[in-house]
C-alpha cells in the first residue's frame, strides 16, 4: 500500500510514544522506507532500537551531536521524503514547529522539507485547551500542515479530556490520503454503497442478506487511496467503516435510495456494491408480531431500482450477485440499469462473494466485452474496477 513511498516518522517525547512503533510498523509492512527521528525526550519513553528493529534503518536521533553536524544527509532526508509524520507531537514540539525553531535533528528536518507535514497531537487536556497551544495549531494548519486529532479519551495524568493520540489507523489514513494526491482518481468525487439492507417486519425483525460490506468498503478504501473524495453510504456491515471517507449510515433501501439520489448529484461515479432488497414487508408491524397457530403471510413490494434511478452524466457501475447463468443475468442488468459496466460475482463458490475476504468477478462493459478475473482479495478487486473507473473518467 506504500510501495516504494519515503515516509519519515517524527517521535517526539509523549507517553504515546510506544504507538509510533506500530506506525513504523504498518509502514514498513505497507512496503515504505521508514526513517524515524527521534527527539531526545522520545528517547526517554521509547528506545530507537524498537524503531530500528522494525523499519531495518538506522534512528536518526543526533541527540548527543551538535548543531554543526546537522550535514546534507539530514537536509537529503527531508527532500527525499514523500511525506513527513509528526506522531505523537507535543504541545512543546508544536511550539517550536509554529515559530520555526531550527535547534535539533528533527526540527531542522521539519522545517526545511517541501513534503507534506501530518501533525497528530498529544498533551494533557490543560495544554491542548490552551490559547497558545490553540493558536500554534491554527498557525502551523494554516502553513498547510494537516492536523490530526488529539482524540478524547483517558489521558496519562489521569483525567479524562481531549489530548489523546488518535488512533494508529486514522493516522495511517491521513498517510493514505496525503499520498493519493497525485492518484488518478484526484480530484474525483465518488459514491459507492456497501452492505445489506434491512427491511423492518415489525420492532425486531427484518428482511436481510448475508453482505459483510467488505467490497465496498474495500472499494471506499481502494478509491481514497487514489486520491477519490468518497462518500461511502452504507447499509448495517459487519465491520468497521474506512476512515478518511464520508460515511453515511443508512438501513433500509428506500433510505439508501435517498441518499445516494442526493450524494450523486455533482458526484463523478457511483459504484452500487450494496446488497438492497428488492422486496421489503409492504407494512412494517408497529408491535412485535406475536406466535400463533396457523400460518402468517407478509405481504411485500418492491422496493426502488436505485441504480436504475441515477441519471446526470456520471458513469455507473453495478453488481450481480449471480448463481446460475451469470454474464446473462449480469448483462440484462447492465443493460436494465442503463449501467457502463457491470461487476458480476459468482456466489455458488465459498470463495467468493458474500462475507468473505475473496472473490470472483466478470466484469462486463456496455459493448458486451467480457472480462474474467480469477479469485483475488476483494481489495486487488477494487483496484481492478478502480482502473476501469479512472479510466472512463479521464476518456470523458
Ligand atoms: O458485502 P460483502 O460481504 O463483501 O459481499 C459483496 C456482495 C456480494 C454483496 C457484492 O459483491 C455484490 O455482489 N453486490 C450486489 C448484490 C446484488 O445482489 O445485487 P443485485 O443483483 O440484486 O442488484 C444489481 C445492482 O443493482 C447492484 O449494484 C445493486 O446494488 C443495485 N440495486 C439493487 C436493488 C435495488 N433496489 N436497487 C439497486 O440499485
Amino acid at each position: 500500500m506504500f510501495e516504494g513511498k519515503s515516509i519519515v516518522l517524527g517521535v517526539t517525547g509523549s507517553i504515546s510514544a510506544y504507538k509510533a512503533v506500530d506506525i513504523a510498523s504498518k509502514l514498513t509492512q505497507g512496503g515504505a522506507v521508514v526513517e524515524v527521528i527521534m527527539t531526545e525526550a522520545a528517547a526517554e519513553f521509547v528506545a530507537p532500537l524498537s524503531f530500528q528493529s522494525i523499519t531495518h534503518r538506522p534512528v536518526h536521533t543526533a541527540m548527543f551531536a551538535p548543531v554543526t553536524d546537522f550535514d546534507i544527509e539530514h537536509v537529503a532526508l527531508a527532500e527525499r521524503a514523500d511525506v513527513l509524520v509528526i506522531a505523537p507531537a507535543t504541545a512543546n514540539t508544536i511550539a517550536r514547529l509554529a515559530v520555526g525553531l531550527a535547534d535539533d535533528l528533527f526540527s531542522c528536518t521539519v522545517l526545511s522539507t517541501r513534503a507534506p507535514v501530518i501533525i497528530a497531537p498529544a498533551m494533557d487536556v490543560g495544554m491542548y485547551q490552551n490559547s497558545v497551544t490553540r493558536e500554534n495549531l491554527e498557525r502551523l494548519r494554516s502553513r498547510g500542515h494537516i492536523i490530526v486529532g488529539p482524540a478524547y479519551g483517558r489521558l496519562a495524568s489521569g483525567l479524562e479530556g481531549m489530548g489523546r493520540l488518535v488512533e494508529v489507523g486514522e493516522i495511517l489514513a491521513a498517510i493514505h490520503q496525503v499520498l493519493g494526491r497525485g492518484g488518478d482518481l484526484a480530484g474525483r468525487r465518488l459514491v459507492i454503497s456497501a452492505g445489506g439492507t434491512q427491511e423492518p417486519i415489525d420492532p425486531v425483525r427484518y428482511i436481510g442478506n448475508y453482505s459483510s460490506g467488505k467490497m465496498g468498503y474495500a472499494l471506499a478504501e481502494a478509491a481514497r487511496n487514489r486520491g477519490g473524495e468518497v462518500t461511502l453510504i452504507t447499509a448495517p456491515a459487519a465491520i468497521p467503516p474506512p476512515l478518511g471517507v464520508e460515511v453515511i449510515q443508512v438501513q433500509t433501501a428506500t433510505q439508501m435510495r435517498q441518499a445516494v439520489i442526493e450524494k450523486a448529484a455533482g458526484a463523478d461515479a457511483l459504484i452500487m456494491a450494496a446488497a438492497v432488497a428488492d422486496y421489503r414487508p409492504e407494512v412494517a408491524a408497529e408491535k412485535k408480531i406475536k406466535r400463533r397457530p396457523g400460518r402468517l403471510s407478509i405481504e411485500l413490494t418492491r422496493t426502488p431500482d436505485i441504480l436504475g434511478e441515477v441519471s446526470g452524466g456520471l458513469i455507473k457501475v453495478g453488481f450481480a450477485a449471480e448463481s446460475e447463468e451469470i454474464v446473462e443475468n449480469a448483462t440484462r442488468k447492465l443493460r436494465d440499469k442503463g449501467l457502463d459496466f457491470i461487476v458480476a460475482n459468482d456466489i455458488t463458490s465459498a470463495d467468493s462473494g458474500f462475507a468473505v475476504d475473496t472473490n470472483r468477478v466478470i466484469i462486463i462493459d456496455r459493448n458486451g466485452k467480457v472480462d474474467r478475473l480469477p479469485l483475488m482479495l476483494k481489495s486487488e478487486v477494487a483496484d481492478k474496477i478502480l482502473d476501469r473507473v479512472a479510466g472512463l473518467l479521464a476518456g470523458k
